[in-house]
């Protein structure tokens, strides 16, 4: 075919036959975010770049290399499609007034754009459930979040998944600990790679994030931040360690986990799965208490995660998870003119009576009226004729398996109690 136009890149499309597993995680979602006192804020997919720039990090990957910027034509404002929903959500708060002496609790989903090197469960356009809870400082809506997740994955019939868990402390200890590494890593100036390089001193700890075999050894003597969290910060992460042992949520400290964006501190977590190959971080995120007072309001405790909807879809699938079916109750099929308008006006009444119903369009035989019937996973097919609509009958036609076949002559009055009996 020539000149069609393809989608971009890392950018899909879900497709009729998947788009009952999105509704349904997505439903999902919403009883369970008001479980917990969520509601939902819904923010636009552009922002000023500058957010990002500010809000993110500077020297971030994503900063650096994933952002989708460009300048709007007409009046030459530098914009970026988020790449993540936190940082418009903390804008949005600030600028509604909505952290002025009250908490929140918010929810937020959509899709984000990176520009990575698309492969299976990382994506340019992906999709993110979002979680940010406003004005607490205890260790307790921590823990909470974490223990939202773990039944998530209750709700939703997922088993394996791994929490990972670290605290980054606070500024002051982070930059201590900054000096110490910065003079550490220095020693290792000729064997850094060139990543390494860049980021000794713009983001040393990412040095330590680091894939490279020749790297690793020298990663694993460097100054760890845990030895430079003051009683404050210890404290905290104790407080969410008890309320995660107490829940019988089992987790792996990790303090290489320092998470690929500059806003968090203290409690940082990943829930990680072994069954998707590289992408294996499903749900992350932490608290993040400088955010708000760093992008213009007032300080404002914060903390929050985001669930990869592509990553847990595909989980689900990996973990062959049935999923409830959305199949229609009734398949209408009919011939002739009268039958025709019977028919319409059937399908009217028995979707007002609660059913699920697909009238035939198109004409067409019986038989192929029939295969259409089958097809669409109906539990029965009702078949109106001229004669049907002269005797005020319908045929009832299971299509269930084991039942394929059986056909009984109702009388439209009826035919919704003997449908409800079925
Ligand atoms: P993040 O770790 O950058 O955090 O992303 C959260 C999740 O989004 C990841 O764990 C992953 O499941 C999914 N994800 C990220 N990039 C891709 C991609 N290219 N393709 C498919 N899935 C992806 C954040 O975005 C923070 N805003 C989370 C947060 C909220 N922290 C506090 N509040």
């Amino acid at each position: 075919m020539a000149n069609t136009i393809q989608g971009i890149r890392g950018m899909n499309d879900v497709l009729p036959q998947d788009s009952q597993r999105w509704l349904h995680v997505e439903s999902v979602f919403r009883d369970w975010g008001r479980a917990y006192g969520y509601k939902q804020i819904r923010m636009p997919v552009i922002e000023p770049t500058g957010l990002f720039v500010r809000g993110v990090g500077e020297h971030t990957d994503i900063v650096e290399k994933e952002m989708y910027s460009f300048e709007d034509s007409l009046n030459g404002e530098k914009l970026t499609l988020r790449p993540e929903g936190t940082a418009g959500c903390v804008r949005a708060c600030i600028e509604h007034g909505l952290l002025y002496n009250q908490t929140q609790r918010l929810w937020y989903i959509g899709p984000m754009f990176r520009h990575e090197r698309p492969q299976k469960g990382r994506y340019r356009q992906f999709h993110q459930l979002g979680i940010e809870a406003f004005g607490f400082d205890g260790p307790d809506v921590d823990a909470e979040q974490i223990l939202m997740l773990a039944d998530l994955w209750r709700r939703l019939g997922l088993t394996g998944l791994q929490l990972e868990l670290n605290s980054l402390g606070n500024a002051e200890e982070r930059a201590a600990h900054r000096v110490a590494l910065i003079a550490y890593l220095e020693q290792f100036q000729d064997i850094l790679d060139a990543d390494g390089k860049r980021r000794l001193y713009t983001n040393p700890l990412r040095v330590l994030d680091t894939k490279n075999p020749a790297l690793q050894q020298m990663a694993e003597g460097a100054p760890r931040l845990a030895d430079y969290l003051g009683e404050e910060s210890r404290r905290h992460f104790a407080g969410v360690q008890a309320l995660l042992d107490a829940a019988g949520i089992a987790y792996r400290l990790n303090d290489r986990l320092v998470r690929g964006l500059d806003y968090y501190n203290r409690t940082v977590f990943e829930w990680t799965t072994d069954q998707l190959g590289a992408q294996a971080t499903v749900a992350a995120g932490g608290r993040y208490d400088g955010l708000v007072e760093q992008l213009g309001g007032k300080p404002c405790p914060a903390v929050g995660f985001a669930i990869g909807i592509e990553r847990l879809l595909l989980l689900l699938e990996a973990q062959a998870v049935a999923l409830p079916e959305a199949l229609p109750d009734v398949y209408l099929v009919h011939q002739g003119e009268a039958a025709a308008k019977a028919a319409f006006l059937l399908a009217r009444e028995l979707r007002e009576s609660g059913l699920d119903v697909i009238l035939h369009a198109g004409g067409g035989s019986f038989k192929s009226q029939f295969k259409k019937a089958d097809a669409s996973g109906a539990r029965h097919a009702v078949v109106i004729g001229d004669e049907e609509v002269a005797a005020g009958t319908v045929n009832l036609k299971s299509l269930r398996d084991g039942e394929q076949g059986q056909q009984q002559s109702v009388n439209v009055s009826e035919l919704r109690a003997v449908l409800a009996g079925n």
